[in-house]
């Protein structure tokens, strides 16, 4: 027996293979059930016991080379195996992992393409900005709360008590670049502006000093408030889903008259009331109203021929609805075990 298992350690040692069949019969002659082997294992049993040491040793011997050459044989097939299907030009290629979008660039390029297919441009402009873009230009008086230190972070200020054109400050809201597209362009306007903005607020789970927000402004002669609810409601429900309800609200806005908040039926109950809209079935997405007419004059467009309507909503709070992401502060943190949860097409 032990020549039979010497004889068969150098019959493996010396075995070279050139295709996968080769591989397999191997495998069959030796390592399977059926095989040497095990065959040998079986004759093992009437090994005289003083043999026995010596011929199990060999016997195991013999079976780890045969699995480590297998294993070593079928590596080495491998290499020639992928130049044939390299060479196969029909086979899909290895997808490239390109990692993935950050949840607020999802949202924003998606509310972009909503209205992108109503005909709205994308207009974009300086987060750096003066108080004339941000506040005087959309009819802010000069003692208007929304000045106050409070909320906006100044960079530099001519005189702490009164405001001056001249100050510069980082934008509240992406208003100011309508501003600059309205100074421009000449009516139809029709663009939305997605961008970043900055509030002097403490950071929470809820609130942050930096966020995302998209603004619309459609100005054309005869614009009414029934084509922004209209607008709206296309909004609401390529966003949130076709059976979506809007409802608006009155409100104020200095550049706005009427003015509106718009509320969505809330997206996770469909309106029957849960935690996430306060049981009351609404959920508020956005300020909008009807461009005020002071507000078109200081950009030089004649308010008795046109008339137009603006909107403005943050980008982090729908973001956080989709995706059921509970503390804003995540989308600042950058951590990529966060960011690599969010696949998307857009
Ligand atoms: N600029 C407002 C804000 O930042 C939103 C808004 C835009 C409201 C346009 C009405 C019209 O909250």
């Amino acid at each position: 027996m032990l020549d039979k298992i010497n004889a068969l350690l150098a019959e493996i040692n010396d075995l070279s293979v050139n295709s996968h069949e080769e591989l397999e019969s191997f495998r069959l002659k030796f390592l399977s059930k059926k095989g040497l082997i095990s065959d040998l294992f079986e004759d093992f049993k009437n090994v005289p016991p003083s043999d026995k040491k010596e011929i199990g040793q060999k016997l195991n011997l013999l079976k780890q080379l045969a699995a480590e050459k297998y294993n070593f044989l079928k590596l080495q097939l491998q290499p020639s195996d992928d130049k044939s299907l390299v060479n196969d030009l029909t086979r899909p290629s290895v997808p490239y992992n390109t990692g993935s979008r950050h949840p607020i660039s999802i949202m924003r390029n998606e509310i972009i393409s909503i209205f992108e297919r109503i005909g709205f441009t994308v207009s974009e402009g300086p987060e750096i900005e003066d108080d004339d873009h941000v506040f005087t230009k959309l009819n802010f008086a000069p003692e208007h709360p929304a000045r106050d230190m409070q909320d906006t972070f100044y960079i530099s200020r001519l005189s702490a008590e009164d405001s001056s054109p001249d100050d510069i400050l980082l934008r509240t809201h992406t208003s100011s670049v309508q501003v600059r597209v309205m100074q421009n362009q000449k009516p139809p306007i029709r663009t939305i502006s997605p961008g970043r903005v900055f509030r002097n607020e403490a950071i929470s789970a809820r609130a942050h000093c930096i966020f995302h927000q998209v603004e619309g402004l459609y100005i054309d002669e005869n614009v009414s408030f029934a084509d922004l609810k209209q607008t709206l409601m296309f909004f609401a429900r390529e966003m949130y889903g076709k059976k979506t309800e809007i409802r608006l609200r009155p409100s104020y806005f200095p550049f706005t008259g009427p003015s509106a908040e718009m509320d969505v039926s809330c997206t996770i109950c469909g309106g029957k009331g849960c935690n996430v809209c306060k049981h009351t079935g609404w959920l508020e997405v956005l300020g909008c109203g009807m461009v005020h007419p002071a507000v078109l004059e200081a950009c030089n467009i004649d308010s008795r021929k046109y008339t137009g309507f603006a909107f403005g909503m943050g980008i982090e709070r729908p973001a956080m609805l989709k995706y059921q992401v509970n503390d804003l502060r995540l989308y600042f943190e950058n951590d990529v075990r966060f960011l690599d949860q969010f696949r998307s097409a857009f």
